[in-house]
């Protein structure tokens, strides 16, 4: 007989496992489950903006109807009534609607950039992101072997002139992933006018720019500066996400640009989950159809822009000169910065004893960077919670 060996999957992970990004977001989610804590953690939308009874009644309605398709598989690319209610609202967002071939339908943003992953990297290739930015977006360029490199951020969002030097200086990344909407984790946008330079110089050195959405539409203010995508869709693939404005458990979000890249997105979905869940797809269209996610955006942009504004004022309050941070125009996020001295992952810490849960800024950077910021959100915590926990935050740090 043969001695035994010890099965050993240290030995049998695949190199792309090892990255390691995954540690942080899963500590974020653990934080955002923590018990007794005000959780200024997680970036989840409250509960109290799920569609509820409308989506009982819509399940109930096509269940009656005897129409098989929210039940059967989907054609990969989405079924043609969703795919046409997704055109028709980037239609009257954005001002242009997608041409049949280049809209895709995922299981939310993040499949979207994994799928860009799968379809652009090969192991090595240098991909861009800002920094700080949303760590499923390095995991998911990771897991393909990428060289994730960060690009700085200030009040405007993206230093685009940052980016230039580096494109002049030779270097040829696969494409660079932004968010210009209230941004995740800094809260900052991308002001109209590097929106025109970032698009200008996509063009010019032929970069791909991901543009994530994520936030895009809950914005506390009417006006918003074009997408990306509504002003260069031949060099942008716009990824977007119904998690925040529908519910995030129907795990469905879009990917829009260019016809070709698009039909390789489509490839690299045949062999992941083939399909969005088609019922996800079908309740996506009724309640939008019957205006009511127009109605639930509505609500959400007020209730986070009443959070946001407490938070801003507990902050001016509790906080005051110990620190600085960011004045969103909306989204979930503020990010702090500590004074000099201050390490973010021991306030953390502390912060946690003294009940409340905060993410501190290293995760969000593909490199170093982070050591004196925390991401606070004020997405899914009462007022009454902000003023109790950001009082708290404050006697740490004063
Ligand atoms: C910037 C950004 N993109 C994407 C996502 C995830 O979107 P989805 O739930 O559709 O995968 C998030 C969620 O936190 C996010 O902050």
């Amino acid at each position: 007989m043969a001695v035994e060996q010890r099965l050993r999957f240290d030995t049998l992970f695949a190199e792309r496992t090892r990255a390691g990004a995954g540690e942080g977001l899963i500590a974020i989610l653990a934080l955002a489950g923590a018990k007794d804590v005000i959780s200024f953690a997680g970036g989840f939308p409250d509960p109290q903006t799920f569609p509820g009874p409308a989506v009982a009644d819509i399940l109930r309605e096509l269940v009656e109807d005897g129409d098989a398709s929210p039940f059967q598989y989907a054609p990969t690319q989405g079924l043609a009534g969703p795919l046409d209610f997704v055109a028709g609202r980037l239609e009257r967002l954005e001002g242009r609607r997608p041409e049949e071939a280049e809209l895709l339908l995922t299981s939310g943003a993040v499949e979207a950039l994994e799928l860009a992953g799968k379809a652009l990297v090969d192991r090595g290739d240098c991909v861009l992101v800002e920094a700080p930015t949303y760590l499923g977006a390095v995991m998911a360029f990771q897991s393909f072997e990428a060289r994730v490199m960060g690009v700085p951020l200030d009040g405007e969002g993206l230093i685009v002139d940052d980016l230039e030097r580096h494109l002049a200086g030779g270097l040829r990344p696969k494409l660079l992933y932004t968010i210009p909407d209230h941004q995740n984790p800094a809260g900052v946008s991308l002001s109209h006018e590097r929106r025109l330079a970032l698009v200008e110089i996509a063009r010019h050195h032929g970069l791909l720019l991901v543009e994530d959405v994520a936030y895009r539409e809950l914005s506390f203010a009417e006006e918003r500066p074009p997408s990306l995508w509504a002003l260069a869709p031949d060099v942008v693939l716009q990824v977007g996400t119904f998690s925040k404005t529908f519910f995030p458990g129907v795990r469905l979000g879009w990917a829009v640009g260019p016809a070709e890249l698009v039909a390789k997105l489509v490839w690299a979905k045949q062999n992941t989950d083939q399909c969005a869940a088609a019922l996800g797809q079908r309740l996506l269209e009724e309640y939008g159809r019957r205006g009511l996610l127009d109605e639930g955006v509505a609500r959400a942009r007020a209730l986070y822009g009443s959070r946001c504004d407490a938070m801003l004022a507990a902050l001016d309050r509790d906080v005051g000169p110990a620190a600085t941070w960011t004045r969103p125009s909306g989204g979930f996020f503020t990010w702090l910065e500590l004074p000099a001295g201050t390490d973010a992952v021991e306030l953390a810490g502390r912060a946690l004893e003294a009940g409340v849960a905060v993410v501190p800024g290293p995760p969000f950077f593909s490199a170093e960077g982070g050591e004196r910021h925390v991401r606070l959100s004020f997405s899914r915590v009462s007022e009454e919670e902000i003023d109790d926990g950001i009082l708290r935050l404050g006697a740490l740090l004063t």
